[in-house]
């Protein structure tokens, strides 16, 4: 049985919302957001993503935060005590599961493209100076093209994420948190400035904004609401897990709707940022998981103080990345800690290794394991549809159904 009392609470409502922002502001939004508008023909992608931001995202944000703090431990762990204070079916606990195994997938991916970060974080200190267009995609493919190098940097990740979660909640994952957020969104301004001044900002404008309603077909729909639950962090458990460590007197409505906003101001500002590079030059918008380290690099060896912008853009996305991965291992360690008593050192080891080992199959299938294909997709592709279109809205619309229409009001 979970033994999770006494347990730690944040030092201040500032610093929750500070964690929980944190977790949802990622390569979520800087990543996949720019990749996955210019996949899903722009604006309409936009369209929908927004809708279900406010609709289906903020209402689940606090309702995960509120089973969290109610059940005051890891997510299999609060939905086992909440199930047993309503008197309902033990199938519940399926929140709690499919949370914990999702975030472990999730993080497999996650940590192989933080590692393409990293290289990248690495080039930029010897700048992108006089980069063709052609030499930023070659470039792209060429990492991808190389399996060490790929394993080498996913490796230095989990183990960045390993250390913190093993260094206990409070001290490690608030004190990350603090610093990094408002710089990363200080860089993100001036790639807005210069997006304005030197590159095509009205047609990323009108690329993200002019919607059309009739350009919104069923995949799109898919793909919003699934980069929605991915964006806020929804239905892993992550949010669970931090809500648990949420004392009794913040206001989890005001909270919900600071992190959201914040999390989509960032990924509205890195998307125009992006695109107003990629209309200036002339690349494709649905070029996919590549465009980011195709096209900011081309930004970076233009603009004035470029070679002091890029890295520390990269490094502040690492910082990003690297406060969402925390929360992605956080809730199955607090799981391993608390129902088989594991110490936390272990509980990391346990669970960082598992997502290691699945991430390096990710990372092959890029190259080696190209041609493997289930259900006709590759391996990455595979665990990122079946975690966010598939997981991720089946745990939300479970734990919609069980916070309205199973729980008691206390
Ligand atoms: N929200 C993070 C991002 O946008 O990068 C990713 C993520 C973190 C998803 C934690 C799920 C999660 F539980």
């Amino acid at each position: 049985m979970e033994t999770a009392t006494p347990r730690t609470h944040w030092s201040s409502r500032w610093a929750f919302i500070l964690v929980t922002a944190g977790s949802a502001i990622g390569l979520g939004n800087i990543w996949k957001f720019p990749y996955m508008t210019g996949t899903n023909g722009g604006s309409a992608f936009v369209l929908v993503y927004l809708l279900c931001i406010s609709c289906i995202g903020v209402p689940l944000l606090m309702a995960e935060t509120m089973l969290g703090r109610r059940g005051q431990a890891n997510p299999v762990g609060t939905m086992r005590r909440l199930i047993a204070e309503a008197g309902a079916s033990r199938a519940w606990i399926a929140i709690g599961f499919i949370g914990i195994l999702g975030a472990l997938i999730i993080l497999s991916f996650y940590s192989v493209v933080a590692g393409w970060i990293l290289e990248y974080a690495a080039r930029s200190f010897a700048g992108f100076a006089s980069l063709t267009r052609e030499q930023a995609s070659a470039n792209f493919s060429a990492l991808l093209a190389d399996p060490l190098r790929l394993i080498s940097w996913h490796t230095a990740f989990m183990l960045l994420t390993g250390w913190v979660v093993a260094s206990g909640v409070t001290s490690g994952i608030e004190r990350a948190n603090k610093i990094m957020m408002p710089a990363l969104f200080a860089i993100i301004v001036l790639l807005i400035i210069y997006g304005i001044v030197a590159a095509d900002m009205g047609a990323a404008l009108r690329f993200m904004f002019h919607f059309d309603l009739g350009a919104v077909r069923r995949e799109v729909v898919l793909s919003a609401m699934g980069h929605a639950f991915f964006t806020l962090s929804l239905g892993m458990g992550a949010i669970m897990a931090y809500g648990s460590y949420l004392d009794r007197e913040t206001s989890i409505t005001r909270t919900a709707f600071y992190v959201a906003l914040a999390d989509t101001g960032i990924a509205l500002m890195a998307g125009l940022a992006i695109f107003a590079i990629v209309f200036a030059h002339g690349l494709e918008p649905a070029s996919g998981p590549g465009l980011i380290l195709q096209t900011l690099p081309l930004a970076f060896g233009q603009m004035p103080g470029g070679i002091v912008v890029g890295p520390l853009f990269f490094i502040l996305v690492i910082f990003a990345a690297w406060t969402s991965s925390i929360s992605l291992m956080e809730p199955f360690c607090s799981f391993l800690i608390e129902r088989f008593g594991l110490s936390r050192r272990a509980a990391v080891v346990s669970m960082g290794f598992a997502a290691w080992l699945l991430g390096i199959a990710v990372a092959l299938s890029f190259n080696e394991w190209s041609g493997v294909k289930i259900l006709g997709l590759g391996i990455f592709d595979l665990l990122d549809t079946l975690t966010t279109k598939i997981m991720m809205p089946l745990a939300g619309l479970l734990i919609a159904l069980f916070v309205g229409w199973v729980m008691h009001r206390r």
